[in-house]
């Protein structure tokens, strides 16, 4: 293989989207709408001083990507993007050859390849022969360039996302490891491709698995997780979800509520967003439990957490409310609802003590069921509010966490 090198040689350090210092990263990215905390834009301040990649670790939903897709805004530079995916190789990834257009090249050039051939005395001659001029097969021309590929070769500056690194396979890793430590490409039969100007990497993770040490080392790496209580809401504002602010408030604490429970799926600061934005959309002057329940599942993906949900929002709204017992709310004679969600079938925190029984005078249990079902029973809230009592949020509310910061409250 010929060690060429088709891009220039000397690395650009290109002056004008580098950051002053962290203030300016903070500065800027917050007129771009992404609001760094201090550790975030010391991490991309130092990208920019040494030249290293950074790889964000954490849960889904925390700005991990729209990191990499503000820092493209901020600087001005191209955003290339590769998607990770599990099973995927490097022919999606760097470069692959364009078999298509080989093929359709061949196919036109055939009479000509009958020339060179023509007078060849053996198939082994013939194969000499084709052999000597397939480099013209796999020159640039026929090269198909991928996101890895096209970062290294761009004429301009880019920001290069490597997104979700941890659904690909460890043998995307080892592919990534060449270009992360010298911004390097190499393609056998064309040579390596060194960076022009070197991009601003990205990678994201969100903990799926544990990735390889190799790649770690070569990176800037930081753990995000989700904000405190104030830079929730400033991002919230910042999103002019047309939500009052005293409700973003409240919501932002219930939000952190709910991500102290045991939930499959805690709810990001995408989330917190989107439910500002429902909120908004149905005209909320006031942020009641029931209100809540009827847009949880905005936030809450899975029906267990929604149940879950359900059951602790009064006391995340109003701390000082009553919540019936699960047995309570979940017993069929006091007013449970139909509509309630069972998805996994494991009733173990239920009451079904007086679950309508089959007897021997009614097998199908219907008289019985029948017996039960008075009018207005699946009008009752199944949220453990009785009508009427439903907890207004109070003017402190939502106060917790922006005065206590860092103390977090277990809602129940
Ligand atoms: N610091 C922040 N400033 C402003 N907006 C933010 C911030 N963090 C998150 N967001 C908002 O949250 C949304 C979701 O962020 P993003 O898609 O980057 O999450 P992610 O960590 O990549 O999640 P996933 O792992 O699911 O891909 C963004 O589109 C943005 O609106
Ligand atoms: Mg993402």
């Amino acid at each position: 293989m010929t060690e060429t090198t088709p891009g220039d040689d000397v690395f650009d350090s290109v002056g004008n989207d580098i950051f002053d210092s962290v203030e300016d990263v903070v500065t800027r990215f917050t007129e771009h709408g992404y609001l760094a905390d201090q550790r975030l834009a010391t991490t991309v301040f130092l990208q920019s001083r040494l030249d290293k990649p950074v790889l964000l670790e954490g849960p889904a939903g925390v700005g991990k990507t729209q990191l990499a897709k503000s820092l493209a805004e901020v600087t001005g530079r191209p955003l290339l993007r590769l998607q990770c995916y599990e099973g995927q190789d490097e022919s999606t990834a760097l470069y692959e050859w364009d078999y298509g257009k080989q093929l359709l090249y061949t196919q036109l050039l055939r009479e000509k390849i009958g020339q060179i051939v023509g007078d060849a005395s053996s198939i082994e001659e013939s194969v000499d022969r084709i052999s000597a001029e397939d480099s013209v097969f796999f020159s640039e021309r026929f090269l198909a360039p991928r996101p890895l590929l096209d970062a290294v070769r761009s004429d301009v500056p880019v920001v290069l996302l490597i997104d979700e690194v941890d659904r690909a396979d460890e043998a995307l890793e080892a592919v990534l490891l060449e270009l992360l430590a010298e911004y390097q490409v190499s393609v056998p039969e064309l040579g390596t491709y060194r960076a022009k100007h070197l991009p601003y990497v990205v990678l994201t993770s969100n903990n799926t698995r544990d990735l390889s040490a190799a790649l770690k080392r070569r990176c800037l790496h930081l753990s995000l997780d989700y904000p405190d209580a104030e830079r929730e809401l400033d991002i919230i504002r910042s999103k002019q979800t047309g939500l009052p602010d005293a409700l973003a408030r409240t919501l932002v604490e219930v939000v952190r509520g709910l991500r102290d429970l045991d939930l499959r799926k805690a709810p990001s600061i995408s989330e917190t967003i989107d439910w500002a934005r429902t909120l908004a959309v149905l005209g909320a002057t006031e942020l009641t439990a029931e209100l809540l329940a009827q847009t949880a599942n905005v936030v809450v993906k899975y029906d267990r957490d929604l149940r879950r949900t359900l059951e602790v929002l009064p006391k995340l709204v109003d701390p000082n409310a009553t919540v019936p017992d699960s047995r309570e709310r979940h017993s069929h004679g006091h007013g449970h609802s139909h509509s309630h969600p069972h998805d996994d079938h494991t009733h173990d925190d239920h009451s079904h003590d007086d679950d309508p029984a089959p007897s021997a005078s009614d097998p199908a249990g219907i008289e019985k069921r029948a017996s039960k079902d008075e009018p207005g029973r699946h009008d009752a809230p199944n949220y453990g509010i009785a009508a009427g009592q439903r907890p207004q949020v109070k003017r402190s509310q939502g106060e917790r966490s922006f005065n206590t910061r860092g103390a977090r409250r277990r809602p129940v």
